[in-house]
């Protein structure tokens, strides 16, 4: 049976309305919460379309951008409204401290340390046999408390000019051939993280010191910046190979704003590491239900029709992200990269060895 929504939460929004996008104090600017409210125009008069009094409440660590495009499809497809709150941080502490008042249904973040974080503090189990179809195990907890929704792979950019071989592992970061060519960002950032975890989980504590140290005394330069700063490092000629994650690829040749990014994203391609062995290590993005969902049913809707083939490639696509659901195809301009073979190591496993892999990285100084 639905629980209805209290009458606090019921005053907050007119059930005739789509109220898309309730910028957090603080943390919206005026050309954002311009571009929302105009948005708003066109999903109110969707939503009266297709009134049905009913809503679900999603709290978002994910931009307008991208998921304002799903829910709209969203409420089309269920007459079901979508009223979202963005924010950079503080949304799990948030609902935390609401409590049981917490008008939260649907929390959406990325990074399997947030996903992990969320599910931990905030969320309850959604056993549903439509999660489990179309979500990898690998990509999903083994308790269903948090669900992938978008795969985004740790690549190698590594120079055009300077770089002749289409294969590498990450196991070749640390071989002599690359002395001094590799720059990424701290070792201590979630992505590293959770690749330097997958590394540890993989090869065992020692083959990982020692990995790590090898990758170490390669760098170019101490860790510094963010993955788009070590690929502007590879069109400077200051490093040859670059970690970074994917869509970051798809954001600097898109950049209308910033077009000097499009010639960094020029003098780079992009090599999937062990793609011919284990796979290549990848994060996710994801969503978890909150423990006192008070829409409970249209949040299983919600989640359920973020796995659809329609949801996943749209999601993937406004993001140059994977869909994780089997047989939805990126966008043509992600496929241009080539071809993702996910490391089947479950992210759950990857997720243990994030302390121990964070410890090492101090310990042996690997960003100083
Ligand atoms: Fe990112």
């Amino acid at each position: 049976m639905p629980r209805p929504s209290s009458p606090r939460r019921s005053r907050l929004v007119s059930p005739r309305f789509l109220l898309l996008a309730v910028a957090v104090a603080g943390l919206a600017v005026p050309l954002a919460a311009q571009t929302r409210a105009d948005k708003n125009a066109s999903a109110k008069h969707a939503a009266d379309k297709n009134a049905s009094g009913e809503i679900v409440n999603v709290y978002s660590y994910r931009q307008p951008f991208l998921v304002e495009p799903l829910f709209e499809k969203f409420t089309q497809t269920t007459g079901i409204g979508v009223r979202v709150i963005f924010a950079k941080k503080g949304l799990v502490e948030r609902v935390k401290t609401e409590g049981e008042n917490s008008p939260a249904d649907v929390l959406l973040t990325i990074d399997i340390s947030r996903l992990i974080h969320a599910a931990e503090t905030v969320a309850q189990p959604v056993p549903s046999p439509v999660l489990e179809k179309f979500i990898p195990a690998t990509a999903r907890s083994s308790d269903d408390l948090w669900f992938a929704l978008t795969y985004r792979a740790r690549v190698a950019y590594v120079s055009r000019a300077r770089v002749r071989q289409d294969t590498l592992s990450y196991g070749a970061l640390a071989g002599p051939e690359f002395k001094g060519r590799i720059c990424m960002r701290s070792g201590q950032h979630p992505y590293n993280n959770a690749l330097f975890a997958s590394q540890l989980a993989h090869l065992g504590e020692p083959a990982f010191r020692t990995w790590l140290r090898g990758v170490k005394n390669n760098l170019s330069e101490k860790p510094s910046g963010n993955d788009r700063a070590q690929v502007r490092r590879i069109y400077a000629g200051s490093c040859d190979v670059a970690i970074g994650n994917t869509y970051y690829m798809g954001k600097m040749q898109t950049n209308s704003q910033k077009p000097e990014q499009k010639d960094w994203a020029r003098a780079a391609r992009i090599i999937f590491p062990d793609a011919q062995g284990r796979g290549t290590h990848v994060n996710v993005s994801g969503m978890v239900m909150a423990k006192h969902a008070p829409n409970r049913d249209n949040a299983l809707k919600l989640m359920e029709f973020l796995v659809s083939e329609e949801a996943q490639r749209l999601y993937a696509e406004v993001n140059f992200e994977y869909p994780v659901r089997a047989g939805v195809a990126p966008s043509a301009r992600v496929a241009k990269w080539g071809t993702l073979r996910a490391d089947t190591l479950p992210l759950e496993t990857i997720a243990a060895f994030r302390k121990r892999a964070s410890e090492i990285v101090d310990e042996i100084g690997f960003n100083n």
